[in-house]
């Protein structure tokens, strides 16, 4: 797009949306597939006691489209007037085009920016903080942003260490300019020296897979470097909008282990009761989990209009971050 706009004051989400295919698969269920893991195990190490596994042939686009429909239809958006469409995820349907790209043609937009962002289950929060710098530069007035994933796909099932820990979905926010806040404040970081501690170290060369095409994970190391990099972005994200932790009336944070977001909230000095947690009966959906968590308590009624809200995510790069919004 080269049309410019006078720079917005702030971008506001107007509209949320999420998807979960199927119904849920619970760790019981896991147990009589085969794998060899409990139900005690699983909930007590991690808080999750189910999750949602995409259908063959549902793919992250088709997901993303059915959470996007319903942004567009809370934020009273039609599809044509979106000039921005950001993907967040490590799942595309292709190596190219990207999964906005195929997201716009199944949404029937023609026109608008359209590229997707891969910063793992940081992806979501990265896509929004670039969709917010976008609209405030006044380069463009509507953005779509999705976190969707089919991580079933790239999970090794002979690994009972990480395959009890993913699910599939999408979650969806449509992002307009406004005078009021919108988004205060955002904080977006990386350390690529941990790259190695969350990968899918496998890639696609001369008709084969070279590597491994499966999510492999040292796990304690990604719980002690998430609970410390979540505990800093968090305070980063409220010095820089001017507010303090008890300024906040919500915390969203990244589903992958109530124990990790139990103990970032600890250090943050928020309650539980502050928390939306999903993380028990979707799993850890990767780029998704943020904008599925957000969609379940705006859609319930615990976050409400003018209150404050911390988006926070962390995962394979290393990456983090967070985004702070007055809702
Ligand atoms: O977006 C970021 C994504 N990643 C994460 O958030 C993961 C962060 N890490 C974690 O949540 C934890 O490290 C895990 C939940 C993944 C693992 O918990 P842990 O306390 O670090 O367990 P561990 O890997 O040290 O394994 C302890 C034991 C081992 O048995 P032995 O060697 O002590 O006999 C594992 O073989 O638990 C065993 N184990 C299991 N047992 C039953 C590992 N996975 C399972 C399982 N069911 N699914």
């Amino acid at each position: 797009m080269t049309t410019t706009h006078p720079p917005a004051a702030y971008a506001r989400v107007t509209g949320v949306g999420g998807y979960l295919p199927g119904a849920p698969v619970t760790n019981d269920d896991l147990v009589r597939r085969g794998i060899n893991t409990s139900d005690e195990w699983i909930f007590t190490r991690t808080g999750i006691r189910a999750r949602h596994l995409a259908a063959p042939g549902e793919t992250s686009c088709r997901m993303a489209a059915l959470a996007a429909t319903q942004a567009l239809a809370m934020a009273n958006c039609a599809a044509e007037e979106l000039d921005l469409i950001i993907v967040a995820t490590s799942t595309p349907d292709f190596i190219f085009p990207s999964t906005a790209c195929l997201l716009q043609g199944e949404l029937g937009n023609r026109g608008a920016t359209a590229f997707d962002v891969q910063a793992v289950c940081s992806g979501f929060v990265y896509a929004l903080a670039v969709a917010d710098k976008f609209i405030r530069a006044g380069a463009h007035r509507k953005a779509l942003v999705v976190g969707a994933e089919t991580f079933s796909r790239i999970l090794d099932w002979q690994d009972r260490a990480t395959c009890v820990l993913f699910g599939d979905g999408a979650g969806a926010v449509v992002l307009e300019a406004a005078g009021e806040p919108g988004i205060r404040a955002s904080a977006l970081h990386a350390d690529g020296a941990l790259a190695g501690i969350l990968s899918v170290p496998g890639r696609v060369e001369n008709g084969a897979v070279t590597g491994d095409p499966f999510l492999r994970m040292e796990g304690q190391a990604v719980f002690k470097n998430a609970v410390r990099v979540l505990t800093e972005a968090a305070r980063e994200c409220c010095a820089a909008a001017g507010l303090e932790t008890h300024d906040l009336d919500w915390l969203v944070p990244h589903q992958a282990n109530i124990r990790i977001i139990e103990a970032s909230s600890r250090k943050m000095g928020l309650s539980h009761e502050k928390v939306v947690a999903t993380v028990d009966r979707h799993g850890n959906t990767s780029a998704a989990s943020v904008p599925l968590a957000l969609a379940e308590a705006v859609g319930d009624g615990r976050i409400r209009r003018g209150q404050n809200v911390l988006l926070e995510g962390v995962g394979g790069g290393f990456t983090w971050g967070a985004v702070l919004l007055t809702f």
